[in-house]
């Protein structure tokens, strides 16, 4: 039940999102709560696709609970469209993701994706990324050389998510208090650190359309060239 108002902004991007749904064919589903609402109309249309390829485990889930076929990458090579969430996304359409810690995932999937399809409430969309603290997929025995890794490359503050394992058994270290103004740049570099599995910019394969919900409805945009 939509309990809130950005929830039910985050539910009409999700309905929204059923139009970019290509007939007999597999979708790449992401994470969070603006896909679980995209999870639960798809159920109602399901005899319209093949099934799904998800991002997490916790979509995974849901979707078995919907009665929706899942795939693994090992049966397929290559989807549609990938339909996720952001917590931040800028006017070139990079984004930063990983709030829900399926970061890694949701890069894979999108990777093999021909369309990137985020859907957003308007909170989402910002000047610069960074105001939310960028998430770094780590693994556990190199988390204290990454985190000063990150300080040293990007001047931000790496705090531990407590508590919290991805579903690669890896940890997540938040790198707060940055403005990124070359999000390519930046997602190449924190790469290359020895020990981080990906990183939540999603710049070098950023979304190609945005269905932003507002309070006067859902705006369809393509990426700017
Ligand atoms: C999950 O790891 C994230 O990338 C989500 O896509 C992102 O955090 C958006 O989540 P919400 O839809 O819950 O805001």
């Amino acid at each position: 039940m939509t309990t809130n108002p950005q929830d039910a902004l985050k539910k009409a991007a999700a309905l929204a999102a059923l139009d970019d749904v290509v007939d007999d064919s597999i979708i790449g589903v992401g994470t969070g709560s603006t896909v679980n609402h995209l999870i639960d109309a798809l159920a109602g249309i399901k005899s319209r696709i093949r099934g799904a390829v998800s991002s997490s485990e916790a979509s995974a889930k849901r979707l078995a609970a919907h009665g929706i076929p899942l795939f693994t990458l090992d049966d397929i090579d290559t989807l549609p469209v990938y339909i996720d969430g952001a917590d931040e996304i800028d006017p070139g359409f990079n984004m930063i993701k990983g709030g829900g810690g399926a970061l890694t995932r949701e890069k894979i999937v999108a990777a093999i994706s021909r369309r990137f399809v985020c859907i957003c409430d308007a909170s989402k969309q910002v000047a610069t990324l960074g105001r939310f603290p960028l998430p770094v997929e780590v693994i556990p025995m190199a988390r204290a050389h990454v985190a000063r890794e990150l300080t040293r490359l990007t001047g931000g503050e790496p705090k531990l998510r407590e508590g919290f394992i991805t579903d690669n058994g890896n940890l997540i270290l938040d790198v707060h208090g940055l403005a990124i103004t070359t999000p390519a740049a930046l997602e190449t570099t924190l790469n290359q650190i020895v020990g981080v599995v990906t990183n939540g910019l999603f710049a070098q394969r950023g979304a190609d359309v945005l269905l932003l919900a507002t309070a006067d409805g859902v705006k369809r945009t393509e990426r700017p060239l």
